[in-house]
C-alpha cells in the first residue's frame, strides 16, 4: 500500500526549508575552527578560553535537546524550528558584535540553544511529512544540509581569513539562511501526525493531500489516528517495556556516531595531516576542504540509496569501512615511514569520512524519528539528540589530551573498538524500516493497536 504513495514537490520543499537547520548547525560546527584564529588573539584568550568558545555552544546544544523534546509534543515541530531560527538570528548578530568575551560566549550559547532545538525538531518535522517511499531521502536531506554547511564555513574561513575582523563577518553570514527559514516556516504548516494528535483533522487531511500523492488518504488518517489512541505520551511511557529498547537503539545511534570520533576530524583534519607529515598552511586549508568535500559528496550518494537498499546493509557497509580506516591511520602512525604514513594518513581519513557520510552520519537522524512512537516521539528524540551532543562534548573535551597521554595511533585505535562495538551491537538490534510507514513500524514495537486487534479479530 505504502509503495504507491509518492512524494509532491511541496513536501520537497517543505524538507529543503526544515533542513536549513542542518546547514546552521553545520556551519556553526565549522566556521569556529577559522574564526578561533582571530579570537584567540584578539581577545587574548588562554588555551581554556579557547576550549570554552568551543564547548559552551555544545553545552547549551544538549540542554536545547533536552528542552526541545517535550516543546516539539506540546506545540509542535514546526513552532519549535522558528523559535530555534530566531535564536540563530539573535545568536549570529551577537556573535558578530560582540565587543568581549563574555558576550562572545553568550552569542555561542545562544546558538548552541538553537542548534539543540533545530537538530530534535527538524527530523521529527521532515519524517512525519513524508510518505514512507521516500522518508529516508528526505530525512537525510538534513544530514546533507549539515555537510554543505560545514564545507560553507570551510570556504567562508578561508575567504575571510586574511579580512580584518573576518571573524565578525563568519558568525555574522548565518543570518541569512536563519531569515530565510523563518520566514519560510511561518507560512507552512504542522506536520500531520502532530495536527491529528490535537484533533486537528481538517488540517491535517489538506496538508496529508499537499505532501503526498497518495490513493489510501482515509486509510492512513484512520491508521494514524489508531495510533495516537493507543499512547500515552509520559516521562514514564519512555523507559516502559514497550518503548524503551526503541529509545535505546535511538540513544545508542547518537552516541556511537560521536564516539567513533568524526568531529576529531571535522574540528583537527589540518592538526592530523600535520603531525602525518604534512606542513604549511595550505596543506592545512586542503585538508579541510577535502574532508568538507568527500563528506558533501558521499552523503549525495546516500540519498537515493537509503530508500532503495536500506538502513541496515548502508549502516554495516559504512561502519566497517570507518573500521577499516580507523585502524589503517592508527597502523600508519606507529610507523616512523613518513611517506608511507602520509599516503595512509590522507587515504584513511577520506575513507573514514566517506564511510561515516554512507551509515553513521544519516542514520541517527534517521531512524529515530521513525521507530519512536508518535506522541513520544519529541521527548525521545530529544532525549537521543542529547545523547549527540552530550557526547560530542566529551570526546571534544578529552581528545587533545588523549593524543597527549596514549597517542594519535591508540586513539585512532581506540575509536576502532568503539565501531566494532557498534556494528555488532546494531547487527543484533536494529530493525529494518525501509517502505514501511511510521504507523507500520510502530507495531513492529509495540504490536496491533488495540482497535485493529478488535476488528481483526471478529471478521
Ligand atoms: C553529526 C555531527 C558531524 C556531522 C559531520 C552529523 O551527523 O551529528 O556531529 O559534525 O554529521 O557530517
Amino acid at each position: 500500500m505504502t509503495t504507491q504513495t509518492k512524494a509532491s514537490h511541496f513536501v520537497v520543499v517543505l524538507a529543503v526549508f526544515a533542513a536549513l537547520g542542518g546547514l546552521l548547525f553545520g556551519y556553526d560546527t565549522g566556521v569556529i575552527s577559522g574564526a578561533m584564529l582571530f579570537l584567540k588573539k584578539d581577545f587574548h584568550l588562554s588555551i581554556n578560553a579557547q576550549e570554552f568558545v568551543v564547548s559552551s555552544m555544545l553545552l547549551t546544544a544538549t540542554i536545547g535537546a533536552l528542552l526541545a523534546g517535550p516543546t516539539t509534543d506540546a506545540i509542535g515541530r514546526r513552532k519549535v524550528i522558528i523559535a530555534a531560527s530566531v535564536l540563530f538570528i539573535i545568536g549570529a548578530f551577537a556573535l558578530s558584535l560582540a565587543p568581549s568575551y563574555n558576550w562572545l560566549i553568550g552569542g555561542r550559547m545562544l546558538v548552541g540553544l538553537a542548534v539543540g532545538f533545530s537538530s530534535t525538531a527538524v527530523p521529527l518535522y521532515i519524517a512525519e511529512i513524508a510518505p514512507a517511499s521516500h522518508r529516508g531521502l528526505l530525512v537525510t536531506i538534513n544530514q546533507l544540509f549539515i555537510t554543505i554547511g560545514i564545507l560553507i564555513a570551510y570556504i567562508v574561513n578561508y575567504t575571510f581569513a586574511d579580512t580584518l575582523d573576518g571573524w565578525r563577518w563568519m558568525f555574522g553570514l548565518a543570518v541569512i539562511p536563519a531569515l530565510i527559514q523563518c520566514i519560510g516556516m511561518v507560512f507552512f504548516p504542522d506536520s500531520p501526525r502532530f495536527l491529528l494528535a490535537k484533533g486537528r483533522e481538517t488540517e491535517a487531511k489538506a496538508v496529508l493531500k499537499a505532501t503526498r500523492i497518495d490513493p489510501h488518504l482515509t486509510q492512513d488518517i484512520r491508521r494514524i489516528k489508531t495510533n495516537l489512541h493507543e499512547q500515552k505520551g509520559t516521562w514514564k511511557e519512555l523507559f516502559s517495556r514497550k518503548v524503551g529498547p526503541a529509545l535505546m537503539i535511538a540513544v545508542s545511534l547518537q552516541v556511537f556516531q560521536q564516539l567513533t570520533g568524526i568531529n576529531t576530524v571535522i574540528y583537527y583534519a589540518p592538526e592530523i595531516f600535520q603531525a602525518a607529515g604534512f606542513k604549511g598552511a595550505s596543506a592545512a586549508i586542503g585538508a579541510s576542504l577535502g574532508v568538507g568535500i568527500v563528506n558533501v559528496m558521499m552523503t549525495l550518494i546516500a540519498l537515493p540509496l537509503l530508500d532503495r537498499w536500506g538502513r541496515r546493509p548502508m549502516l554495516f557497509t559504512g561502519l566497517s569501512g570507518m573500521i577499516i580506516a580507523l585502524f589503517s591511520i592508527s597502523a600508519a602512525f606507529l610507523f616512523p615511514n613518513v611517506t608511507a604514513l602520509k599516503i595512509a594518513s590522507v587515504i584513511g581519513l577520506m575513507v573514514f569520512v566517506g564511510s561515516f557520510a554512507i551509515g553513521l552520519g544519516p542514520m541517527p537522524w534517521l531512524i529515530p524519528s521513525e521507530i519512536l512512537p508518535t506522541k513520544v516521539r519529541g521527548r525521545a528524540s530529544g532525549l537521543s539528540v542529547v545523547g549527540n551532543w552530550g557526547s560530542n562534548f566529551i570526546v571534544a573535551s578529552f581528545f587533545l589530551s588523549m593524543i597527549h597521554s596514549i597517542g594519535i595511533s591508540m586513539t585512532f585505535a581506540l575509536f576502532g573498538l568503539i565501531g566494532i562495538l557498534a556494528l555488532v551491537f546494531f547487527y543484533a538490534v536494529l530493525p529494518e524500516t525501509k517502505d514501511k510507514s511510521l504507523e507500520e513500524i510502530r507495531v513492529h514495537w509495540m504490536g496491533a493497536p488495540k482497535s485493529t486487534r478488535r476488528s481483526s479479530s471478529k471478521k
